[in-house]
């Protein structure tokens, strides 16, 4: 396992590749130079040699040596020709007959081979046998005046001399490649190290920030790649210590305000026990203030799992098609009370009929939180405006109010768990500040989006958006 994943890694591979680069030209460059050596060094051989049997040829011919051999001049010459390039010549007369033999083996025999009769018929004949190491050439001796061919020439001379050079410049070739491959290799392992070594060195700052020996940030700036990591992964970071600082926040935000409700209780209750004699009418007070805080914080316990319940229903939606004007009607004539009680005058206008595919359940929770908001932070003698409208692709609900408004620098901050602008007229409101963190999650999980209008003492306009078609 382990062997695979080093074949596996990207220092083995760039090892590879290097070397590679650095060995394959050496063999080619030695394969294609000894090549063109060979074929070089034996077409100059075949025409040195050529040249200067064909001038033999012509005094064989003028000499008429053909019918008469015994010129001693022309044979010590072919002898010599023979000495010097290390073959044989022999030469043919036209009966096929050899009349010249510079070994002295084969005088007087009759020769008829494929070569002399096509040399017989004109043509001159190279021929080169590599594995035997000789060269083999036929050549017509022609009477210039008659242009009759009277006679062929053969002449084999052996390229053992090439073969030798070449097997040298082989040898020192192969000497040189392996060289020059023991450099490639060692540095292509050298560099494949080197270049992979930044990598190595954010697995291990990554670790030394997992197990906590190092605090730093990631910052392995070798290469524009490895800077992009480093970066992403402080991002990372980043967002995690925020998420983790908002769950902190959260909880003791959440014992907090569970344990605001239980205090006031127990000061109730103690105050009640302390005394002696206590009026009736006292403790009908005092046990109507218990009842009210026992209510709140059955608020705030309901308002928590509700939020609980959407942040971990990430997809547990319970989509079904649904008509948004009765939605709204409903939410509408159920806030009615409430509404009448602060003496502020709900108006619902629906501009088209809308049906769209959504969790009804938690859309009416959002909408409710909307409105009831509307009514709470209104003044007295206000008004609530709902509308719905639609195009192909949404559906719009717009929440106005009269109300107090809310600032600025508190616009960013409504969609907090436990945000409240004014907390202590808040609490005498009796919101719990998780409303619009619960209404925030539902539109998201629907894919929508909510923006917040205000402005200090006129009012507020709350817009919604909702996809007709639910987006898995
Ligand atoms: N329509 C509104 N007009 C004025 N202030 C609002 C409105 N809606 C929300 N807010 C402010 O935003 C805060 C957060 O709202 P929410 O999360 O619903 O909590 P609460 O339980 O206090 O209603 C409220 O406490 C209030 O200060
Ligand atoms: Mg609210």
């Amino acid at each position: 396992m382990k062997r695979f994943k080093f074949f596996k890694s990207l220092k083995f591979r760039i090892f590879l590749l290097l070397a590679l680069i650095g060995i394959l030209p050496g063999i080619v460059f030695r394969i294609g130079l000894l090549r063109t050596y060979e074929s070089r060094a034996v077409e100059i051989r075949s025409m040195d040699i050529l040249s200067q049997a064909k001038v033999l040829g012509t005094q064989i011919v003028t000499n008429d040596y053909l019918n008469n051999p015994s010129s001693d001049i022309i044979s010590s010459q072919l002898d010599l020709l023979s000495n010097v390039y290390d073959g044989r010549v022999l030469v043919i007369n036209n009966r096929f007959q050899i009349i010249k033999d510079t070994y002295n083996l084969d005088g007087g025999k009759t020769i008829i081979s494929e070569e002399v009769i096509r040399s017989f018929k004109g043509e001159e004949i190279t021929k080169y046998d590599s594995d035997d190491c000789y060269i083999e050439m036929t050549i017509p001796l022609t009477n210039n005046e008659t242009r009759e061919i009277l006679g062929v020439m053969l002449v084999s001379v052996s390229t053992d001399s090439i073969q030798l050079n070449y097997d040298y410049l082989e040898g020192n070739a192969l000497v040189i490649e392996t060289a020059l491959g023991i450099v490639a290799v060692a540095l292509a392992a050298f560099l494949a190290i080197r270049l992979v070594r930044p990598f190595g060195k954010i697995t291990k700052s990554i670790n030394a920030i997992q197990t906590g020996e190092e605090q730093e940030e990631l910052a392995v700036s070798d290469y524009t790649e490895t800077e992009a990591i480093s970066n992403a992964f402080n991002q990372m970071i980043k967002r995690m210590q925020v998420i983790d600082q908002s769950r902190q926040e959260f909880v003791s935000n959440v014992s907090h305000e569970l344990k605001t409700p239980l205090t006031s209780m127990k000061v109730l209750a103690d105050s009640l026990l302390s005394q002696e004699n206590v009026p009736a009418e006292l403790y009908k007070e005092f046990m109507t203030d218990i009842a009210e805080e026992i209510e709140r914080e059955n608020k705030i316990i309901n308002d928590l799992l509700s939020l609980v319940k959407l942040d971990k229903a990430v997809g547990e939606l319970n989509i079904t098609q649904v008509n948004i004007n009765e939605l709204l009607e409903q939410i509408l004539k159920r806030l009615k009370p409430i509404a009448e009680k602060a003496n502020v005058e709900m108006v619902l206008e629906s501009f088209r009929p809308v049906t769209a595919d959504v969790d009804e359940v938690k859309l009416t929770l959002a909408f409710t939180n909307l409105i009831e908001n509307a009514i709470k932070y209104n003044r007295p003698d206000g008004w609530v405006h709902v509308s719905l409208n639609a195009d192909h692709k949404y559906f719009f609900v717009r929440i106005e109010d009269s109300g107090i408004g809310i600032p600025e620098e508190s616009l960013e901050h409504i969609y907090e768990r436990f945000y409240r602008v004014d907390k202590s007229h808040s609490r005498e409101i009796g919101g719990t500040g998780l409303g619009l963190a619960i209404t925030r999650n539902a539109v998201l999980m629907h894919r929508g989006a909510i923006k917040a209008h205000s402005k200090e003492g006129e009012g507020t306009i709350f817009t919604v958006r909702i996809p007709l078609n639910y987006i898995a």
